[in-house]
């Protein structure tokens, strides 16, 4: 049995366990779930300064992203907040450490999540606002929230600010600030940073050398936020792949019973040993309602399949 086909059907065994009320997590990550907040970098988070643009604040419309399919039904909004509670710890774990590493250590740690899938309608978009919302409920952390995704930008539209300067403008024109384009939201924590204007060239640019340093500018905005971009599907897009190498973790979103295993075999394989790859089994289960609900996270387990195999 392959890697991906031994991680999966491992999620798959733990989403069935979640049809009880137990949260559906991958074995490994099942014994960390328990685990408090994760602490973050020694600061002062009263003293925290607001990021971005004061002047661009946007106010978030859940009812238009529960009717753009981005939220889910409110009956099923208990869980599904649940599970992204257990999914985010690993995720901010690894993005700041912990008390036992050294606070250069933990300073160091890279602090930018790509939310990726093989094909298209996997359930990138909806992660990535489902997951930026929860971290956004963290005390010591703030989220900024980019739409990488521009043969499809989803998220730009169904929060309204299609037409606001962003990602592109930030790689076309080395002129333009982040600070200046990064979106403050009226949900504390939460920050976007839409995919700005349309680019012959966005393939290239979100493939290119500056797309590193537009990165690197975006952490420094704020210690303590964790930067989630929402990315085009691995499978389909060439820049993708180059993207993929700019992060220190990926979220690949598996559709339940709809990605098929080869094609998410060959995302990973494409996605290399660069990050610490996390599967998400997306839509894994049914309610009586007929709507979705249930996550898997194999956050680290797929580095444990590969060095068993080793
Ligand atoms: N967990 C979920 N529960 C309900 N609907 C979902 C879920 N995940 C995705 N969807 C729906 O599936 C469709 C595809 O998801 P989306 O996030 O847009 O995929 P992608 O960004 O990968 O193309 C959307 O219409 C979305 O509403
Ligand atoms: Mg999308």
């Amino acid at each position: 049995m392959s890697i991906v086909e031994r991680a999966l059907k491992r999620l798959q065994q733990s989403g069935q366990a979640a049809a009880a009320p137990k949260p559906v997590v991958a074995p490994a990550e099942r014994k960390a779930a328990p685990a408090p907040a994760v602490p973050g970098p020694p600061r002062d988070v009263g003293a925290r300064r607001p990021i971005g643009n004061p002047e661009k604040s946007v106010h978030i419309d859940f009812e238009k992203l529960r009717h753009a399919g981005l939220l889910p039904p409110e009956h099923q909004q208990r869980e599904i907040s649940h599970q992204y509670r257990i999914l985010k710890r690993p995720i901010l774990k690894h993005a700041f450490g912990d008390e036992a590493q050294s606070a250069q250590a933990r300073s160091a740690l890279p602090r930018s999540l790509m939310v990726t899938s093989a094909l298209p309608g996997d359930g990138k978009t909806f992660t990535a606002i489902n997951l930026a919302l929860s971290l956004a409920l963290e005390k010591d952390h703030s989220v900024i929230l980019i739409d990488g995704d521009a043969p499809k930008p989803q998220l730009s539209q169904a929060l309204g600010i299609g037409g606001e300067a962003g990602l592109l403008d930030l790689l076309t024109n080395s002129s333009q600030s982040v600070e200046s384009v990064v979106m403050p939201t009226d949900v504390r924590g939460l920050h976007l940073l839409p995919i700005g204007r349309r680019s012959e060239t966005a393939t290239e640019l979100l493939a290119s050398a500056r797309m590193r340093q537009v990165l690197d500018e975006i952490e420094q905005l704020d210690g303590a936020a964790i930067v989630l971009l929402d990315s085009p599907p691995i499978l389909l897009t060439s820049e993708a792949q180059v993207l993929a190498s700019l992060f220190g973790q990926v979220v690949m979103v598996v559709r339940a019973g709809g990605t098929p295993q080869h094609a998410v075999e060959d995302a990973i394989g494409i996605i290399g040993d660069g990050p610490r790859v996390g599967l998400v089994l997306n839509q894994a289960l049914h309610d009586s309602a007929g709507g979705y609900y249930g996550y898997g996270y194999g956050d680290g387990f797929l580095d444990s399949i590969k060095s068993e195999k080793q």
